[in-house]
């Protein structure tokens, strides 16, 4: 996820409940061969213990594809993935993410073989939706299912329109009957609206998907990898004390100290006064400040 889970991210993640795969930003293949590169290309940055790890990439240009498949097999990430499913406006307005889904099927079977020459061997796989504007499976998702892919993740829901709200899952049935006879090799992940460790373990077993993909989940609850979800406060408080400190360490300036904002809410909740010192540390402009408070209120 954009902007979440970047090296400290994963790393602090793991430390207390590791996932059997960690899946970088999505990194533009466009940006990482322009001059602007190292405007993007610290998305890539993982350290070994945070393996098996896949790259993500999104862009239109298969040359880019291909060129940015290369560098990641040469970085030794075990897998790239190749992201058709996003909505946000300015990548669907270029027709990459799920732009891809109204695109001429050419391109997209184009991106694909491109991606898989450029990682030589590498797992090559695809993130997306179920259609754009209306559930598509007899279409898109089954001509994902005849290109070879290693791995197929599914947003249970649509980029735009009545089914782009909420993940729907009862489609999965259907979708696992036609990768058995279409594909028997192709692992499919589903992904949307798994808030808990115990749902996905229902959803692997209901709806036999041989795994799932959690996002906003790992926001809210950066243990959510655990079968251990009773955490004291002074493990939430730790645990927030080392994302804060690795953030400093490994990005210092070079990332905005407010991106860490989105994951107060994990770590200060659950408590009598949580809100009113969640409160207080929005206001904060820097990690001191936050740690700072954070000793006071440790001692109280
Ligand atoms: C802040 C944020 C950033 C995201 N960035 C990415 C991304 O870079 N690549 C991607 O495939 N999906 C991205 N997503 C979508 C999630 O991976 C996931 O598909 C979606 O949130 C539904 O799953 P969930 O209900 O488990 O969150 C992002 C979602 C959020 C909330």
């Amino acid at each position: 996820m954009e902007d979440v889970t970047d090296t400290v991210f994963r790393q602090i993640v793991m430390s207390v409940g590791r996932p059997s795969l960690f899946y970088t930003e999505f990194v533009n293949v466009e940006g990482l061969n322009s001059r602007g590169r190292e405007r993007v290309i610290h998305r890539l940055k993982y350290e070994k213990r945070e393996k098996p790890i896949i790259a993500q990439l999104w862009g239109v240009e298969p040359e880019n594809f291909f060129k940015a498949a290369k560098l990641v097999k040469e970085m030794g990430f075990d897998g790239v993935d190749i992201n058709m499913g996003c909505s946000v406006k300015n990548v669907v307005k270029n027709n990459a993410g799920s732009g891809l889904i109204r695109e001429e099927r050419e391109l997209v079977k184009e991106i694909i073989e491109a991606t898989k020459e450029g990682g030589k061997g590498l797992p090559v796989s695809v993130k997306t939706r179920l259609g754009f504007d209306e559930i598509d499976i007899d279409g898109w998702i089954s001509f994902l299912l005849d290109q070879s892919l290693d791995v197929l993740t599914l947003n249970m829901r649509t980029a735009r329109g009545e089914k782009s709200l909420n993940a729907d899952w009862s489609y999965m049935d259907e979708i696992i009957n036609m990768r058995n006879e279409k594909s028997p090799s192709l692992l499919i992940f589903g992904n949307g609206d798994i808030k808990s460790f115990e749902q996905a373990i229902d959803m692997v077993n209901k709806y036999m998907v041989d795994g799932v993909m959690i996002g906003r989940g790992a926001i809210a609850n950066p243990w959510i990898f655990s079968s251990n979800q009773e955490i004291a406060r002074e493990e939430k408080f730790d645990v927030f004390k080392k994302q804060l400190l690795l953030f400093d360490e490994i990005w210092g300036e070079k990332k905005d100290f407010h991106a860490l904002k989105k994951f107060f809410r994990a770590y200060i909740n659950g408590f009598d006064g949580a809100n009113e010192l969640r409160t207080e540390l929005m206001k904060c402009s820097c990690v001191e400040e936050v740690l700072e408070k954070l000793e006071k209120e440790m001692y109280i």
